[in-house]
């Protein structure tokens, strides 16, 4: 394996509406503006065997899927796109910022689907050979708050089917507060029920903490 180590490996986290996407975006550019060098990615990212893997997983005609099936092709997914974008950018001395990683695994298939974080867990190791993020960012926001800013942006009303999403949802936001206190130094909660601005700054503070403690 490449060494990884000059690197900077941060993730986003958070349900769904929980402002992943915008705030990754502000904090590309803020890097950008400070003069480093910034890959922006999520899975599968683009790279051709983990989107094969990807629509897969996802093909409406498989119904015969296992849940444990599944979780191994997330994570074969996830090794692909390690591979081939995020272990050579952090050989270069990148900041990676990824939009989810294996924390969204451990919370959607290892609580919310049942699996069991710790089953998981040491699914992704063998994936990921040990490169955990260095940094993650954890939004949180009410899971309804976040799926109803979703419907905001979409203009439609809040249905039946919804409502079953609800309790799943609410347990993938209790198991990202659960890692979030199990790996505290890894893990940082930002309030993401406050206005963007003060988000992004409080994510900004975040990131800039960690980059002085690292150099
Ligand atoms: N702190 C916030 N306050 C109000 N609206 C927000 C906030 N953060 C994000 N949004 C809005 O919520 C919607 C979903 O944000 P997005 O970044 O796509 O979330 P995610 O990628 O986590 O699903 C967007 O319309 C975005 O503008
Ligand atoms: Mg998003």
């Amino acid at each position: 394996m490449q060494d990884t180590s000059k690197g900077n490996f941060i993730t986003l986290e958070g349900g769904e509406g929980s402002g992943k996407t915008t705030v990754i975006t502000a904090l590309e550019k803020w890097l950008q503006e400070n003069g480093f060098k910034v890959v922006k990615t999520r899975e599968p990212g683009g790279i051709p065997i983990a989107e094969k893997i990807r629509s897969l997983v996802l093909e409406p005609e498989y119904s015969e899927m296992d849940a444990r099936t599944e979780a191994l092709l997330y994570a074969a997914a996830r090794r692909q796109h390690l591979v081939e974008r995020v272990f050579p950018a952090l050989a270069e001395g990148a900041v990676v910022l990824c939009d989810r990683f294996v924390d969204s695994s451990l919370a959607y298939q290892g609580a919310a689907r049942g699996l069991g974080m710790d089953a998981v867990a040491a699914v992704n190791e063998f994936a990921i050979e040990g490169c955990m993020p260095d940094l993650t960012l954890m939004l949180d926001v009410d899971p309804e708050e976040g799926i109803a800013r979703i419907q905001r942006a979409e203009e439609r009303e809040w249905n039946r089917l919804d409502n079953e999403a609800a309790r799943f949802h609410s347990k993938v936001h209790e198991a990202y507060m659960t890692l979030a206190e199990k790996y505290p130094s890894r893990i940082k909660r930002i309030d993401a029920e406050q206005p963007l601005e003060k988000v992004f700054q409080d994510c900004r503070e975040k990131v800039q903490n960690y980059l002085n403690a690292k150099n």
